[in-house]
């Protein structure tokens, strides 16, 4: 049984890592935190609230958490992912709504409380996760692991020519998770391994719309201006998944098929704001981080069609 805490920035790849959370067997959501980053924070807790409902998992809590980066003014992706992160398909709004309690306020509570059973999932700017961390400094080592959809280990970048929009955003928070992070605590996936392991290939996305369930076809209406965007502006073959992958790690380790430990750096200043400093000498300080640089491609199509494959409750 895997227990998840999940953070996010809920827009379009966010919502079918939700997806694919809440319809694997074995897997439990204990809690959701959302983040700004994709889209400002009521529409991200909004997009989650609504996802949680498609996916019959209504009764998992949400916690909204920081609205804006902890120094940083708030900057969106919605020119990737659409005004409301979600491609502007036309979506009901959600019937229930976030608890009171602060996200930040959660994190720590949870981790207090089942840490110890908790694997924590970060899929957007780490603000929340940053701000909990200033306020315990052993967080990261009471949850049984974190997973982080961060950064980009070969520096190029998807925002910047060299940063990974969640990274970027806040880069302090980031730098602040970083410099508490061990690699037997921190995981990292990056956008170089959803670049090249999750592509949602014209092929894989008839695969999933042929499955025809409501939650395929969610999946796939609310991925069409990330569609756009990767195809005409990017050149890429399709759309790539980032968080579903890292999602897919967290759930299955196993698709793994390279990883590396690493002392990383996040940049904070001028043109190299949210470059990823990879350290791999050997005689710098000890590693921080793992990055996953790999995953086993037709594991995790298996995985998100399956998720997809069963109606909504
Ligand atoms: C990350 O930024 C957002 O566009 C996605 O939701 C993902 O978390 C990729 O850089
Ligand atoms: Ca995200």
């Amino acid at each position: 049984m895997t227990r998840l805490v999940v953070d996010t920035d809920t827009a379009s790849d966010d919502a079918v890592a939700l997806l694919l959370a809440a319809r694997t067997p074995g897997v439990t959501i204990e809690a959701i935190t959302t983040v700004a980053g994709n889209v400002p924070l009521p529409q991200a807790t909004r997009n989650a609230l609504l996802t949680l409902e498609i996916a019959g998992a209504a009764e998992v809590p949400v916690h909204a958490g920081c609205e804006r980066p902890l120094l940083r003014s708030p900057q969106t992706a919605q020119h990737v992912h659409g005004d409301d992160g979600m491609s502007d398909a036309p979506l009901p709004e959600p019937t229930g709504a976030a608890r009171s309690e602060h996200a930040v306020d959660a994190l720590l509570r949870l981790a207090c409380d089942h840490g110890a059973d908790l694997t924590l999932v970060t899929l957007g700017p780490l603000t929340n996760l940053a701000a909990a961390l200033l306020r315990d400094r052993n967080l990261l080592g009471r949850f049984r692991h974190t997973y982080c959809m961060a950064g980009a280990a070969d520096a190029r970048g998807n925002i910047t020519a060299t940063a990974e929009f969640n990274v970027w955003a806040d880069p302090e928070a980031a730098a602040i998770v970083c410099d508490a992070a061990t690699p037997d605590t921190v995981t990292w996936i990056g956008w170089d391994a959803s670049r090249r392991d999750a592509v949602m290939t014209p092929e894989r996305q008839r695969r999933l719309r042929a499955l025809g369930t409501p939650l395929a076809l969610f999946a796939d209406r609310i991925n069409r201006a990330v569609d756009t965007f990767a195809t005409t502006v990017t050149g890429l073959d399709g759309y790539d998944l980032p968080d579903p992958l890292a999602m897919a790690v967290a759930l299955e380790p196993g698709l793994i098929q390279q990883a590396e430990e690493a002392r990383v750096h996040v940049a904070t200043g001028g043109e190299a704001r949210g470059q990823l400093l990879v350290d791999r000498r050997g005689t710098a300080a000890p590693p921080n981080l793992r990055l996953v640089r790999r995953v086993d491609t037709e594991g995790f199509q298996r995985m998100l069609l399956n998720a997809c494959r069963g109606e909504a409750a």
